[in-house]
């Protein structure tokens, strides 16, 4: 095990109602260890209900967004603990990854660099994701003699056309940020320059929408892809019902803002949340 300290594995900056989350192994391109994995989720841990958080952007220091599973101490350390040691590894990862794809906050991954396999797990646990053009991504496992695991495998086979996803999975050859955003990986990739002002500008964005509304749509979209039609129209229903218990003002006075105080118009933006009861 390295010497490293655990708590220097992520680093965080609250900045504007933003919280910018970073993987913080750079001469490590930022693969994930245990100690990592398990800091990670003290830091969701501690964002989450924070008043000062309202969405969580999650990126890496250096010339990398996350160089995957780190082979020597996710893989070969803990396998040489035995079949526990493994399954606590995959525990703590995963369970971030999980905690992260129903975090409470919006999430938006900003992808700087490299991408490799067990980095889908977050990439796609993050709502959004954004990447430079310039970032690198692979299904690298092909390439050291593994299959995609740690969900990476159902992250391109969710998100790309199955034909992108096999190509993808098999040939283990990186595509950049521009055919990452084509195959449906990323949302937008932009110059690497310009990666930071976009992101910031799609947070504020979110910043001024009803926060329960939010997380009710995240988590909404998210369970009725796997729901049949009928399914999905009835768990809507509750879901919305649901919400208005925990915020009831809101939607009436972006009703009330719209129909009768003529100030916004919600086709064109968010109502103003300021003139809200709380
Ligand atoms: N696991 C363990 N160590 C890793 C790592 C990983 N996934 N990715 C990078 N590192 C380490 C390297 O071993 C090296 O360590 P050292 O300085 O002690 O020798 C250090 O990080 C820098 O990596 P290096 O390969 O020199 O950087 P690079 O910029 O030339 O190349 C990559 C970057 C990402 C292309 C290359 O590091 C790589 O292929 N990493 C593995 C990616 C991968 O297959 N991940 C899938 C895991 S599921």
């Amino acid at each position: 095990m390295s010497a490293e300290r655990e708590e220097d594995t992520v680093a965080v900056k609250v900045e504007n109602q933003i919280a910018w989350v970073s993987f913080n192994r750079p001469e490590k391109r930022n693969c994930m260890s245990p100690k990592l994995n398990r800091q990670m989720m003290r830091v969701l841990d501690d964002l989450e209900f924070r008043e000062d958080v309202s969405v969580l952007v999650l990126t890496g220091e250096g010339s990398a967004w996350s160089a995957g599973m780190d082979l020597k101490e996710y893989f070969r350390e803990t396998e040489a603990q035995g079949l526990g040691g493994t399954r606590q590894a995959q525990r703590e990862s995963y369970g971030w990854w999980r905690r992260l794809r129903w975090y409470q906050k919006a999430t938006i991954a900003m992808v700087n660099g490299w991408c490799f396999g067990g980095g889908y797990g977050p990439l796609f646990a993050c709502d959004l994701a954004f990447a430079a053009e310039e970032a690198q991504f692979g299904l690298s496992e092909i390439n050291w003699g593994i299959l995609p695991g740690g969900g990476a495998a159902k992250v391109v086979a969710e998100l790309m056309p199955l034909r992108k996803a096999m190509y993808h999975a098999m040939m283990g050859e990186n595509i950049d940020g521009k055919t990452a955003e084509e195959w449906g990986l990323v949302n937008e990739a932009v110059p690497a320059e310009q990666l930071r002002a976009r992101v910031t500008d799609v947070a504020n964005v979110l910043l001024q929408k009803n926060q329960v509304a939010l997380k009710a749509t995240k988590d909404a979209v998210r369970r009725v892809k796997e729901m049949t039609y009928d399914n999905a129209e009835d768990y809507l229903v509750r879901a919305q019902e649901a919400a208005n218990s925990f915020d009831n003002h809101g939607r009436k006075e972006g009703i009330k803002q719209f129909i009768d105080d003529k100030t916004y118009k919600p086709g064109l933006g968010a109502y103003d949340k300021s003139k809200q009861k709380s």
